[in-house]
């Protein structure tokens, strides 16, 4: 079989010759001679055109054919300069392979998203999904290739762990204990000795502290895996299964690694409107009027930098357009990011140096005592999309800090060897995979770029 793609884009090759495609029917309308077909065969954004005649021995059984059939369809390709396609395929035979049925959800007319998300299983045959996932693979390619092609070694760190790597507690639990008569030791604590690692053990939330293991011992590594949290957060950009990219530098710092993740963002833009052109087009098209001005702009520019403090400075001047008012020591809510990137930046900005109680434990502490070596990268319409920062390197500030948050010093001494074991400075960031195909795309909901999406209440298929 060729592909739709190699016809489009060896067009001259195929041209006036005999060639044999298969796909699915996404619309059928004949009259009493002839009839066409529109084919999407999946391997490229726009579909092919079949006509086929009376003549074919199952023309009747072709006219009447449902949207979604697979078929086969042999014939020639020939050039149509006046019709909106630039060919089509007269066809010899088709045959079908397997018939739908007139109820198949996906009719010749616009579903809503939120349809679509209750057909999972069948909406990756929709233009939007179509797009969508493909970008979402070639996100995918080339933050591999970035990353290879900077000598980072891609570490795949384990999904089961038995350490808080944020130290959030937003943990789904991973027990093989029946739930409906759970072992109790004397005291009424669960007794983890008939569980299978004969402790507690958790789906990880960030690879980040097995990444720093390896970021000692390879200098750069990055991971590229799903991660889990259970966060009660009902929102447009959380879910609770999600794919992060966490690379780890040693001999780095803060603005290595900003400089790092920049870079990145704009490679991966770049790769993405090269490789898929049709798809973005349609985005630009039909889900973000501005994208592909935007997306060009931000490859051509730097990305602003901020500090929190600023930041708070500029936030508190508007505090009577938020919901949620800021100060000094507060967390950024979603409002006041996208207020910072859409309104006052107006591109993608990192904020630098918050305080260090509304941070993780590992970040490193600055001179003043109160930050932290954070730094996140917010980007309009979204919001945060990476988290990173440089991490504290000192033996006994991490322990000190560690303590202070009462944290379980005994499944941290790994990580805490690697202060004790020729440490050096070194930094690292998380970028959420679903969030940065969001930002590509325009997709505006979290639920539309994961495949099958597991948030607050469900898990679907
Ligand atoms: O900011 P976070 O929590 O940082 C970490 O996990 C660090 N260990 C990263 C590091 O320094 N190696 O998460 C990183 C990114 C966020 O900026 C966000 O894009 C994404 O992960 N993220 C989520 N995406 C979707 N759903 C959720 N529930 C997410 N939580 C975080
Ligand atoms: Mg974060």
């Amino acid at each position: 079989l060729v592909t739709v793609r190699e016809i489009f884009r060896d067009r001259d090759k195929y041209l006036n010759t005999k060639i044999k495609v298969g796909g699915w029917v996404r619309n059928n309308r004949a009259s009493k001679n002839f009839g066409f077909l529109v084919l999407h065969d999946g391997t490229f954004f726009d579909t092919l055109q079949i006509v086929y005649g009376a003549e074919l021995d199952n023309f009747s059984g072709l006219s009447s054919l449902n949207i979604g059939t697979a078929v086969i369809v042999e014939g020639t390709l020939v050039p149509t300069p006046e019709a909106k396609q630039p060919f089509e395929i007269q066809a010899e035979s088709v045959v079908v392979e397997g018939e739908s049925t007139p109820d198949y959800p996906l009719q010749k007319k616009r579903h809503t998203v939120e349809f679509l998300r209750t057909i999972q299983h069948l909406r990756p045959r929709t233009n939007l999904f179509q797009a969508t996932y493909r970008v979402r693979s070639l996100c995918a390619y080339a933050i591999h290739k970035f990353f290879q092609e900077n000598d980072f070694v891609y570490v795949h760190t384990p999904l089961i762990t038995s350490s808080d790597a944020e130290g959030a507690g937003e943990m789904f639990q991973v027990t093989t204990l029946d739930l409906n008569n759970i072992p109790k030791n004397e005291d009424g604590s669960v007794d983890f000795s008939q569980d299978f690692f004969k402790k507690p053990t958790n789906l990880t939330v960030s690879g980040q502290l097995y990444g720093e293991t390896y970021a000692q011992a390879f200098r750069k590594i990055y991971t590229f895996g799903p991660t889990f949290r259970a966060e009660n957060s009902n929102t447009t950009r959380h879910a609770a299964e999600f794919w992060m990219i966490e690379p780890e530098i040693a001999f780095a710092d803060l603005q290595d690694d900003m400089d790092c993740a920049e870079a990145m963002l704009k490679y991966i833009i770049r790769y993405v409107l090269e490789n898929a052109p049709e798809e973005m087009n349609f985005f630009n098209q039909f889900v973000d009027k501005g994208l592909l001005d935007r997306l060009n702009h931000v490859m051509n520019s730097d990305f602003g930098r901020v500090t929190y403090t600023e930041a708070i400075k500029l936030l508190e001047e508007h505090n009577d357009e938020f919901e949620y008012k800021v100060s000094w020591g507060c967390d950024l809510q979603t409002e006041h990011e996208r207020y910072l990137t859409e309104q006052v930046f107006k591109k993608p900005i990192f904020v630098t140096d918050y305080p260090k109680d509304i941070k993780a434990f590992y970040m490193k502490l600055n001179d003043d005592g109160k930050t932290v070596a954070a730094a996140d990268c917010l980007v309009p319409g979204i919001g945060e999309i990476i988290g990173g920062s440089q991490r504290e390197e000192d033996y006994d500030k991490l322990k000190q800090r560690m303590e202070e948050l009462g944290m379980d010093m005994s499944q941290y001494d790994f990580y805490l060897d690697l202060r004790k074991f020729g440490t050096t400075r070194h930094a690292g960031f998380g970028l959420g995979f679903e969030r940065c195909v969001m930002y590509l795309t325009g997709v505006s909901n979290i639920r539309d770029v994961l495949p099958f999406p597991r948030t607050v209440n469900h898990c679907d298929l």
